[in-house]
This record gives structure tokens, C-alpha cells and sequence, in this order.
């Protein structure tokens, strides 16, 4: 059974051919529909969502899917204790495949550990959002025809942000140069950086102003301030509004560079832009529907050439427990902790829930 948890759970051919038939699927629409008739996708929305949870639902009605689900967990069983391992188990009754998002970092794994269909994670805590990150991959190649070489500018709320991090890692993996743009305190964290170090020998460059660097950027990848997972001791008027990008700071920006966003904006991306050539953010939202209607087909086994080739990994149980107040192994018991290494470093040990150190 395959699942969509974290990007490590594809190989790099196996996104390029989930891209190869979102094209597919976005120019010959009629050619695939029907292709989920009889399927029924589950939505399993705890935290609040529009872009992921329509484009889902979009996606699998496209394909004559049906969908079934919930947008506000306060209806659910969740409220009553119930367990993500319960709720996993009875959903497989009832769907043949489950998207999920959670405030918990490492609630999808755990999803995908119980339920016998397949998972996709659409968002979990401030870890993780690996279809977001497909599409973003998906809109820089459709523009730029490939990553490689392109130096990528990720800016804004790094920490928290769990579309910064997939988005971060996918650049990486195909070659794409990073520079981190962030105010003090909201830096990647270490798991992230550490990875970018010892999988992909990236040592991003640091600076608290896109100003600093716009003329050097292809892409320029902005990200809201993620308020709902700030600390309580982090004041937010103190980082909100640090960093904007408008025409005065994309005047100096490259003619073909490209100015992304996962959305929602806040107050980071200004209505001016809008109109600039170089705005590829409603595009990527766009771009959301094939790419998911690629990934539901392909992990249903509908196009059987597309998942061949899943990728090794090194995931063994442990006895230390993860440090991350948000990881999930703390809010549900039954959980034994794991462990991840990287083949590239055996000796970084890193939880296989939430992606931290471990050591
Ligand atoms: C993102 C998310 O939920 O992580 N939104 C999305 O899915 N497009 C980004 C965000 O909320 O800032």
C-alpha cells in the first residue's frame, strides 16, 4: 500500500511521472474521466482549510469520484477522544482513500499506519504538506522547464511553515539553489536544515530582507506568518508585516523571475502584484487540481506505471521519545516512537513521525 505522507514516500521518477500525467489529465480532461467512478475519496479536514480540501474534492469529482468528509472536526468523534488509529480503521470501511489534515505534526503517518487504503497528508501541524509542495514543483517546471539551477528564494515564516519546509526539501532534491529570506526567530529548524546539509550538501544562504538578495532570484516563494502555531511567548506584531513584496522590491527583481505563494496571503504579498507578469500564485492554486487528480489515480493503482519505484528507507522503533511538543507521538499513547536515518549520514537519527532530531 502506497501513501502520500512526506515526499520521501515518492521517488524522484515517480513525481515526474505524477507530473507527466497531470499534464495529461489538464488537456485531455475528457480522456480521463471516469476514471475514479465507484471510488469514494475521504476528507478528513481537523484544521481549517479552502484551497487544499476544494482542489481534493475538485480533483476527484473531475475523475467521477465521490467524496465524503468533514471540514469541521467540532462534529466529529475527535471530540469525544477518539483516536486517530480508530478513526483511520473505520474510514477504510467506508472510503477507498483518505487526504487528511491535522494541527498534530506526524497525524497523517499515523493514519496511514492504521487505515487500509491508501493516506495522503494534507497538512500536518507546521511539518509537512507534500502535495503543495508537488504543485509548486509542477508550476516552476511548467514556467521554467526544470528546478535545476534555479536559485529559489523561500521567504517569510520558515519555522512554522509546513509548505515552506516540503517546499524547501522538493527544490532541493531537484537541484534547485535555496536562499533563505526570514525574520529573527523564524528561521527553518534544524531538522530541515540539517537534511538540506547532509542529504543534498546545501548550506542555504540566511538574510532577514528579500531586498538583500531579489536581483539573484528565479523564483522568490513567499509564505504567510503561520499566527495559529506561533508560541505564546512570540509576540506576533513584533514579526508580522517584517517582510512584504510589492512593485517597489520586485522592480529589482529579475524580468522572468517568479513570485509564488501557497495562499492564503495576509500581508505579505501585495494586490499590486497581481497584475505582474511575473505572479505565478493563482496559477499554482490552478495547477492544484491535475496534480491531485494525478496523485488520487496513481494511488489507487488506476495508472499502473506510475508508483514502481518507492524509495529505500532506513525506519526502525526506538527508545527515545521525540522532543516536539507538536509531534503527535505526545498527544496519542498507544504510539511507539520510530526512528529514520538518512542513508547519506547513518549517524543523524531523526523521529519518523515528525521529521526532528532525535540526538
Ligand atoms: C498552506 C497550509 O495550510 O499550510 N495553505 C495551503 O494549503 N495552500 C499555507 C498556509 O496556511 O500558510
Amino acid at each position: 500500500m502506497r501513501h502520500l505522507i512526506t515526499l520521501d514516500d515518492f521517488s524522484n521518477f515517480e513525481i515526474e511521472s505524477i507530473f507527466r500525467l497531470a499534464i495529461g489529465m489538464q488537456s485531455q480532461l475528457d480522456t480521463w474521466a471516469g476514471i475514479c467512478r465507484s471510488k469514494l475519496l475521504a476528507t478528513l479536514f481537523y484544521e481549517p482549510s479552502t484551497r487544499t480540501r476544494l482542489s481534493f474534492e475538485s480533483a476527484m469529482e473531475r475523475l467521477n469520484g465521490g467524496t465524503l468528509g468533514f471540514a469541521d472536526p467540532q462534529a466529529t468523534s475527535a471530540t469525544k477522544g477518539e483516536t486517530l488509529a480508530d478513526t483511520a480503521r473505520m474510514v477504510t470501511n467506508y472510503a477507498d482513500i483518505i487526504v487528511v489534515r491535522n494541527s498534530w505534526a506526524g497525524s497523517a503517518r499515523v493514519m496511514a499506519k492504521y487505515a487500509n487504503i491508501p493516506v495522503i497528508n494534507g497538512g500536518d501541524g507546521s511539518h509537512a504538506h507534500p502535495t503543495q509542495a508537488l504543485t509548486d514543483l509542477f508550476t516552476i517546471i511548467r514556467r521554467k522547464s526544470k528546478v535545476q539551477g534555479l536559485t529559489v528564494g523561500v521567504c517569510g515564516d520558515l519555522r512554522y511553515g509546513r509548505a515552506a519546509h516540503s517546499f524547501a526539501l522538493a527544490v532541493a532534491r531537484f537541484g534547485g539553489k535555496l536562499v533563505h529570506i526570514c525574520p529573527k526567530g523564524l528561521q527553518m529548524p534544524s531538522w530541515v536544515q540539517v537534511r538540506l546539509a547532509e542529504v543534498h550538501g546545501q548550506n542555504p544562504i540566511e538574510v532577514e530582507n528579500v531586498t538583500e538578495v531579489i536581483d539573484t532570484l528565479d523564483v522568490i516563494y513567499v509564505n504567510r506568518l503561520q499566527e495559529e502555531r506561533l508560541p505564546a511567548n512570540v509576540d506576533p506584531k513584533t514579526v508580522r508585516g517584517s517582510y512584504l513584496l510589492n512593485d517597489a522590491v520586485m522592480k529589482n527583481a529579475k524580468s522572468d523571475a517568479m513570485i509564488m505563494h501557497p495562499l492564503p496571503r495576509v500581508n505579505e504579498l501585495a494586490y499590486e502584484l497581481d497584475d505582474d507578469p511575473r505572479a505565478a500564485y493563482f496559477e499554482q492554486s490552478a495547477n492544484a487540481v491535475p496534480i491531485r487528480m494525478a496523485l488520487i489515480a496513481s494511488l489507487l493503482g488506476l495508472e499502473q506505471l506510475i508508483l514502481t519505484q518507492p524509495p529505500q528507507r532506513n525506519i526502525s522503533e526506538t527508545t527515545h521519545k521525540c522532543k516536539n511538543t507538536n509531534c503527535i507521538t505526545h498527544n496519542e499513547s498507544y504510539l511507539i516512537p520510530e526512528t529514520e536515518t538518512y542513508n547519506s549520514n547513518l549517524d543523524i537519527h531523526t523521529c519518523a513521525y515528525c521529521g526532528n532530531l532525535l540526538t
